[in-house]
């Protein structure tokens, strides 16, 4: 029987598959894919999208789950373990998690609000939304900072209490059930939304090619585009991957893992393109990604149907809130694994549940900070040319620490120490041509790739428009 990690490990294959996908799909699925592929040109995008796939996105995530294991560490050591001057990899995995866990549960209680004000419409009753306009509705809540600080407290100590249970107990328990169940709200909910009269506009906004996008530039475009979104929404460069893949059993076939975990991610937003985008159209209204999108377009969409529009909000929301607490789950964990290894290295003792108290409590200020700061709308002093703390935050993690971190890597694994892995990933699987592949794409393909994706990141957060 292989060595196994201290810290735990999963109890089945499939609830390992049902972590992993739980964290790579989230708020990015919904908001972000959905409208990029209708902006990006359509089917065009799509394709793109699926080759950057294949050629980075499974290359990285076999990666970051090989070294995970192999180490049997968290992402911090893990890269330390490979050599010490690959340390910095592992600290930035680290630092983005750190900036991500306050703004990402912020949103994740805006979910258990929206939550909320659906089941009072459909109670009726006074914390419903009672027909207020969507937009003023949202503001009103977003700028009131102690109601959003409330609901970023309720989901933090959500996420503290999975991740205090452990990882067979907590996690893997919460995210078989979770993981599913995301999947299949999302048809009920592509059910009602393509249907709508009006539908059809929006399944065309979303898959119709934009041949004029087929230009040399238009294609760099559509690529930094694509790149930037997948890898964001599979998670890349920030250790999550490398931290669930550290508790997977050495029989478990990686390769497999690997090539199943981007394409449910991948099915996932496409789905979500089609519960949503749709509605959007049919209501008449101008899809957009974001918070806007999600908190006020589609809750229109729903105050435009009428009798059943809080039992579709009430299950979009809490399919959002599924979405949304497994990949902050995920993100906690990367923290807590991290200073679990952190603690025992220098204390020579560590506790899971004191390890996730202490990281619970600096997410929750930080959460609360961000809450505070209600999008930028109280005058709070603002840093690096951003407008709100929560893209300041997420400056630091996505636009620069996630990209830099990946792009490291994979000349790490490429360049420096080529082969490195080859042992890991050929454990409990085929050798040879996998091998090869990865050994290609990952010295040849995923460090251009992940510059371009770097830089589009810095031109979109600075509004350079780089790439158009
Ligand atoms: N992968 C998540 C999504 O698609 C986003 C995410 C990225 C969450 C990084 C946590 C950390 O929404």
């Amino acid at each position: 029987m292989a060595k196994k990690n201290k810290k735990g490990q999963w109890g089945s294959s499939f609830g390992f598959l049902m972590a992993t996908v739980g964290a790579a799909v989230g708020l990015g699925n919904l908001w972000g894919f959905p409208y990029k592929m209708g902006k990006g040109g359509g089917f065009i995008f799509l394709l793109v999208y699926l080759v950057l796939v294949f050629l980075v996105g499974i290359v990285m995530t076999l990666q970051e789950l090989a070294i995970g294991r192999k180490s049997g560490k968290g992402v911090l050591y893990a890269y330390k373990s490979v050599d010490k001057r690959a340390s910095a990899i592992g600290l930035f995995g680290w630092l983005s998690p750190l900036f991500i866990i306050g703004f990402y549960s912020m949103l994740g209680g805006y979910t258990i609000k929206y939550l909320a004000a659906n089941l009072g419409d459909l109670l009726n009753t006074s914390w419903g939304i009672n027909g207020m306009d969507s937009g003023e509705y949202f503001t009103a809540f977003y700028t009131n900072s102690y109601e959003s600080a409330v609901y970023t407290v309720v989901f933090i100590l959500l996420i503290v209490f999975i991740i205090a249970m452990g990882i067979r107990n907590g996690i893997e328990k919460f995210s078989s059930v979770a993981t599913p169940a995301l999947f299949i709200m999302l048809i009920i909910v592509i059910a009602r939304a393509v249907t709508l009269p009006g539908a059809m506009d929006g399944v065309r906004f979303m898959l119709v090619p934009d041949w004029s996008l087929f230009t040399p530039k238009g294609i760099i475009n559509v690529i930094a585009s694509a790149g930037g979104q997948m890898f964001f929404s599979l998670s890349l460069g920030m250790g999550i991957t490398v931290t669930y893949g550290s508790y997977v059993s050495k029989d478990d076939d990686l390769q497999e893992s690997a090539v199943l975990i981007p394409i449910a991610d991948t099915i996932a937003a496409v789905l979500a393109g089609f519960a949503t985008i749709p509605a959007v159209f049919a209501a008449g209204l101008d899809p957009g990604q974001g918070p806007g999108m999600l908190f006020v377009t589609l809750q229109t969409v729903f105050a435009s149907m009428g009798a059943a529009g809080p039992v579709f909000g009430l299950l979009f929301y809490f399919l959002v809130f599924i979405a949304a607490i497994t990949s902050a789950v995920s993100v906690m964990e990367t923290i807590v694994s991290t200073t679990m290894d952190i603690t025992e290295h220098h204390l020579k003792h560590t506790s899971r549940l004191g390890v996730t108290i202490g990281c619970g409590l600096f997410a929750l200020i930080e959460g609360v900070f961000v809450s505070m700061d209600g999008l930028g709308s109280h005058g709070f002093p603002q840093i690096f040319n951003q407008s709100t703390w929560l893209d300041t935050f997420d400056l630091l993690s996505e636009g620069t620490l996630m990209p830099i971190g990946a792009l490291l890597a994979s000349i790490l694994f490429g360049w420096v120490y080529p082969g490195y892995l080859d042992d890991e990933i050929s454990l409990g699987s085929r050798g040879g041509r996998v091998l090869r592949y990865f050994n290609f794409c990952i010295k040849w393909i995923v460090p251009p790739i992940m510059l371009m994706v770097l830089l589009g990141q810095i031109s979109a957060f600075f509004g350079l428009k780089w790439f158009g």
